[in-house]
């Protein structure tokens, strides 16, 4: 497949085909990260920008570990440390960043819209890492590897997605993606955290997680998001666990096979108890060891990488 996207700003844009084409490609990807030498030259010369506005960890690292294997130059800005602090936009460091001849910038920001106001603007490659609510589909392409890998197919999973589907960029992907792969997803969440409009999107949805567990293929829990949440969503965080959290007797209640799902990071205690993270169910360490394959992919595809990874 010839890949025609100059930028990734997110799953919406991407068709069944293109999608599946990244899930495919990953794998071979993923077996260069098993090599004693994990490194291939096949985006030697090209420089990757990695431009982070809000805190990440596996997000960052592993955009900078998916480059660096790839043999790409990299180079990290944060927020703090950068001339943001001294009133600079982030439309004046975009081009001042552009300047220095980047093939790509991976950007992450508070704020959505900006890495498509960046990706009309800018010449190079641009890549979302999550932007404000809106999508995050490094994120979702991941997941749905991580499920592929485990079921062999997305077709027909029941997905159910729990917890602050509100400000979740990570739960918009999902469902898009999903979805167009032909998975069934119900989200989860107090009425409080679902969004206006949620009955448009593709997906059921429940205010109740109980009668939701037994038949899900998957559970992916949601980081409860204290940062964004300025006002009052639910009476407590105990609260919120008792009827939303993940925990030993709802691990019980999952089905022969079923999986648990987290992006990171987890609040063990609030979505998630040490148990049901812990589990044998989880694949909560795959999704982040998948994320660096994913992220190798999709470096690959937008820099137009030699035609083999040997
Ligand atoms: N899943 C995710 O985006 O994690 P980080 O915020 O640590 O990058």
């Amino acid at each position: 497949m010839k890949w025609a996207h100059k930028d990734l700003i997110g799953i919406q844009e991407l068709t069944a085909g293109e999608i599946g084409h990244i899930l495919d490609m990953a794998s071979s990807f993923k077996e260069i990260s098993k090599r004693d030498i994990k490194k291939v030259p096949t985006l030697r010369g090209k420089t990757v920008v990695l431009l982070f506005y809000e805190a990440s960890t596996r997000t960052r690292l592993s955009f900078e570990i998916a480059a660096k294997r790839l043999s790409a130059d990299t180079t990290a800005l944060s927020q703090a440390g950068s001339s943001f602090s001294k009133g600079e936009t982030i439309m004046d460091a975009a081009s001042n960043v552009m300047a220095m001849a980047p093939d790509c910038i991976v950007i992450r920001y508070p704020h959505a819209g900006i890495p498509r106001k960046m990706a009309e603007f800018l010449p190079c490659s641009v890549i979302n890492a999550g932007d404000g609510y809106h999508e995050h589909p490094t994120q979702a392409l991941l997941d749905m590897y991580s499920l592929k890998e485990r079921f062999g197919s997305l077709k027909g999973l029941n997905v159910a997605i729990v917890g602050d589907i509100m400000h979740s960029r990570v739960a918009r992907s999902n469902v898009y993606g999903l979805t167009r792969m032909g998975a069934r997803v119900t989200l989860v969440a107090p009425k409080t955290l679902l969004p206006p409009g949620v009955e448009t999107w593709n997906a059921r949805v429940s205010t109740e997680l109980d009668p939701v567990i037994p038949s899900a293929d998957a559970v992916m829990m949601l980081r409860v998001q204290m940062e964004r949440l300025n006002e009052r969503f639910f009476p407590d965080i105990r609260e919120y666990s008792t009827f939303y959290g993940l925990n030993r007797k709802r691990v019980e209640a999952m089905k022969d096979g079923a999986v648990i799902m987290h992006p990171g990071p987890m609040n063990r205690g609030v979505e998630i108890t040490h148990d049901a993270a812990d589990s044998a169910r989880s694949i909560i360490l795959d999704q982040v060891e998948n994320g660096v394959a994913i992220r190798m992919t999709l470096l690959y595809l937008s820099l137009g990488g030699a035609a083999n990874v040997d």
